[in-house]
């Protein structure tokens, strides 16, 4: 009978489908806002210096994520090529996360440390001189272009607010630590400084 009300009642059958359709969501999701290793920082983690911050705006202002992930996934084919894989760990202080799936070039989650600077300052103005056969673009203007110190303590101000612990010291210091640095130094900076949490012998 009861069966018969709600088959005949589409609106009825509608509240029921959204109540049994979202268990399943609430049974993924919900508990990862209870587990300890998808909230809280893996041991070591910083917040981004104010120059790296600065050089995340620069990675993400200039797409760099629309070909590029920041996420290894735990499969022995990546672990192999990029290094241990990515924990939620140490995302925490990413606001918004770089994580992607579009891969037209490498992962970057751990590409801090693999290359010198000057690697990288070679690279970001014309990768074919490094990797002859790279269809990346270059971005030559980023080591003229200046960074906006004035910014810099609002932003990290904004971020605290989002519970990454910078200090106030930090955010006293901001406008002096990216005085007079191009847009490429900050952007090196912050390459050098991913996935270097987690030690991997690559
Ligand atoms: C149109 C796609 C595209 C865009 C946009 C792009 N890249 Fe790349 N990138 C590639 C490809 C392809 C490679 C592999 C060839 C090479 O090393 O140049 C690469 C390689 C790299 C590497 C070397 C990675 C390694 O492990 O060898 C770094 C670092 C890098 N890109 C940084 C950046 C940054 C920073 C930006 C944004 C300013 C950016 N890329 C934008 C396609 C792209």
């Amino acid at each position: 009978m009861s069966h018969e009300v709600v088959e005949k009642n589409i609106g009825l059958m509608m509240v029921f489908i959204v109540i049994v359709v979202s268990f399943g969501g609430l049974a993924e999701i919900v508990p990862l806002f209870f587990l300890k290793d998808t909230t809280q920082p893996v041991e070591g983690l910083k917040p981004l210096t104010a120059l790296q911050q600065e050089g995340r705006d620069v990675y993400v202002k200039n797409g760099c994520y629309l070909c590029h992930s920041q996420m290894i996934r735990p499969f022995r084919a990546e672990t192999q090529r990029y290094g241990h894989y990515s924990v939620a760990g140490e995302f925490v202080y990413d606001h918004p996360f770089q994580w992607g799936s579009k891969r037209t070039g490498p992962d970057l989650a751990r590409v801090g440390g693999r290359y010198s600077d000057d690697w990288h300052r070679v690279h970001l103005r014309n990768p074919r001189d490094v990797v002859p056969e790279s269809n990346m673009p270059g971005f030559p203007w980023m080591a003229e272009t200046m960074i906006d110190e004035t910014q810099t303590p609002l932003k990290l101000k904004t971020l605290r607010t989002l519970g990454v612990p910078y200090t106030d010291a930090d955010i006293a210091g901001a406008s002096a630590a990216v005085k007079g640095k191009s847009q490429e130094d900050a952007l090196v900076a912050y390459l050098q400084s991913l996935g270097t949490v987690i030690k991997t012998k690559r």
